[in-house]
């Protein structure tokens, strides 16, 4: 039986890397096996097609270069890891795919939608999440929860506020786009609390539960 794939979509700070395994131990627990991953990246291939495009100050790459290396990279991590792992039935989530394309460089950068949609559909078919979370946070909120955590690597967090504004608009429209296939998640609120709401979320959308505790 194919696995199911889910993806984390946001802003900088929503929480996606900190509720990414808060959401794999519940799917666990309704004893489904399941993996997480990142983009980019997710692929040892796709991980240094990330090092390479990470290493050179923002500018530097021209928007639909950009968009290239990123698509290049998520080929890899569908390839390597996404569709072999679904093939075999484990379930798999990701921090970030494709929905962060058009956000980012679809509207952010203002390459267009479509063009992002039309390199995807050579990279991956009529391959699309079965669910995506968008964790929408206030923009400021969430560049607050970023300037406190520790180890940035992030190519976008230095950004002014007006873009990430820009982003989380691009975010909801996409998500009003595709109702059927994403939830939008308050993610402004505390950390139990939206988890809370993921689990929710991933509990109706897919039928799954936790045998109850004897
Ligand atoms: N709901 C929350 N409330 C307060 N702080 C949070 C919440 N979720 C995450 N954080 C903190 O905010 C920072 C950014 O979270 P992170 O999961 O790295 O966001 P993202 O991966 O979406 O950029 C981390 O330091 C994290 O501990
Ligand atoms: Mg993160």
């Amino acid at each position: 039986m194919q696995g199911k794939f889910i993806t984390l979509e946001g802003g900088e700070g929503a929480g996606k890397s900190t509720q990414i395994e808060r959401l794999k131990q519940y799917i666990s627990d309704c004893g489904i096996k399941v993996i997480s991953t990142r983009e980019v990246g997710g692929a040892p291939s796709a991980e240094e097609i990330r090092i390479f495009w990470l290493n050179r100050e923002e500018k530097y790459w021209d928007p639909l270069t950009e968009v290239l290396l990123i698509m290049a990279a998520r080929r890899e991590h569908l390839v390597q890891t996404v569709w072999p792992a679904l093939a075999s039935g484990t379930w798999v989530i990701s921090d970030r795919f494709v929905d962060s394309s058009r956000a980012y460089q679809g509207v952010g950068f203002g390459l267009g939608i479509e063009k992002i949609d039309a390199i995807y559909r050579e990279i991956a078919g009529d391959f699309w999440p079965d669910l995506t979370l968008f964790l929408d946070v206030d923009v400021d909120r969430g560049l607050e929860r970023v300037a406190s955590r520790k180890g940035i690597d992030d190519r976008y967090q230095q950004k002014k506020q007006s873009f990430h504004a820009k982003l989380r608009q691009a975010y909801h429209d996409i998500a009003a786009n595709e109702p059927k296939r994403f939830h939008v998640i308050d993610a402004n609120l505390e950390e139990d609390r939206v988890s809370q709401l993921i689990r929710d979320a991933v509990s109706r959308h897919f039928k799954i539960s936790p045998p109850p505790k004897s």
